[in-house]
């Protein structure tokens, strides 16, 4: 989908499954052979607050986890659902421009944004932090896009956030000029979405973030009932029972993208979350686009990219193909 000078998708690397600046993980090179390759993908990187955060993934300086397989990550392997208790672990917004990485990258990208602190008003203040430090170092070699998550129910705020705060975010971030995402969740009312579509400084949406263990569905089940768990299993880990994504939700995710369209969303949406074969995304695209007339693009997430990696180039080459064609 095209926003302004700016080419997304049609399918993204959701945020988490790329790394910061593009640096991926250390499995990726090993199973590229069988078909973990983003090309072809427009990357969104991972999220980052203006602080460095400690979280539940400590990180090296090439801001790789530590832990080659992090017990803040439990994936059932079977049924393609992951736990996910991150929590946000990241070297800070100054860090990653300090590695040029952004700067240099050699395609277009996404930039996600975040801030964990507990007050809405020093997220703002964050906000502005983080729009100083990016003015001085824009325009990048490639175009970007910024998407900017009000959904993540990792690190103990509400997953469904204030209107006032998101057309207040998108306004702080407008000085930066280049289109702006929000990042949503499939428990933010249609509603409220279609609301923020309506501001002129939102460019893009979609509601795919992993949710939490106590998010309430549209049929009154819990997250953590869709995701199959009787108990969190990352609590006994890391303490924290963090969010699920993965197979499980994907009928609710593909409901709540079709209910955003036909509540007359236009914009460029990214519909993800339990996207986990080429059908799924092929499927997911078609319907979000309404046979390809409405800008979409389609989040490949930690689900696919951990529990069946083999399928991430042949949904990215799907998905490409039905486009052209
Ligand atoms: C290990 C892991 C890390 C993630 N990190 C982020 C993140 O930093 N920012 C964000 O917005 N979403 C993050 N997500 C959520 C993904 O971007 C995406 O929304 C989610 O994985 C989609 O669901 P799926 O896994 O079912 O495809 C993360 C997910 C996982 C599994």
């Amino acid at each position: 989908m095209e926003i302004a000078e700016m080419r997304i998708g049609p399918v993204v690397a959701a945020s988490g499954a790329v790394g910061f600046v593009g640096e991926s993980y250390w499995h990726h090179r090993l199973l590229r052979p069988l078909g973990l390759d983003f090309t072809g993908s427009t990357p969104v990187m991972k999220s980052t607050n203006l602080k460095p955060i400690a979280g539940n993934a400590p990180l090296r300086s090439n801001f790789r986890p530590r832990e080659h397989f992090p017990r803040a990550i439990y994936a059932d392997l079977m049924r393609g659902v992951v736990a996910n208790a991150w929590g946000h672990s990241g070297p800070g917004l100054p860090a990653i421009l300090a590695s040029r990485r952004w700067q240099e990258f050699p395609e277009p990208f996404v930039i996600s944004l975040v801030s964990d602190c507990p007050e809405s008003s020093d997220r703002l203040e964050e906000t502005r932090e983080m729009v100083k430090l990016l003015k001085v170092e824009l325009p990048f070699r490639s175009p970007v896009a910024i998407e900017y998550v009000f959904s993540c129910g990792n690190v103990g705020l509400p997953t469904v956030r204030g209107l006032d705060e998101i057309h207040a975010t998108l306004e702080i971030l407008r000085e930066l000029d280049v289109p702006l995402g929000v990042k949503l969740s499939i428990i933010t009312p249609v509603s409220d979405a279609l609301e923020i579509a309506s501001d002129p400084n939102c460019a893009f949406l979609g509601a795919y973030n992993a949710l939490p263990d106590d998010a309430v569905l549209s049929d009154g089940r819990t997250a953590r009932e869709v995701a199959g768990f009787v108990e969190p299993p990352l609590v006994p880990r890391v303490g924290v029972a963090g969010s699920y994504s993965g197979a499980p939700f994907f009928p609710y995710s593909l409901a709540w993208h079709r209910q955003a369209r036909e509540a007359g969303i236009t914009k460029p949406m990214i519909v993800g979350l339990g996207i986990m074969s080429p059908r799924d995304a092929v499927l997911a695209y078609h319907l979000v686009s309404c046979g390809g007339k409405l800008p979409t693009a389609v989040a490949i997430g930690g689900a696919m990219a951990i529990t069946r990696p083999w399928k991430v180039r042949r949904t990215i080459h799907d998905v490409n193909g039905c486009v052209k064609r």
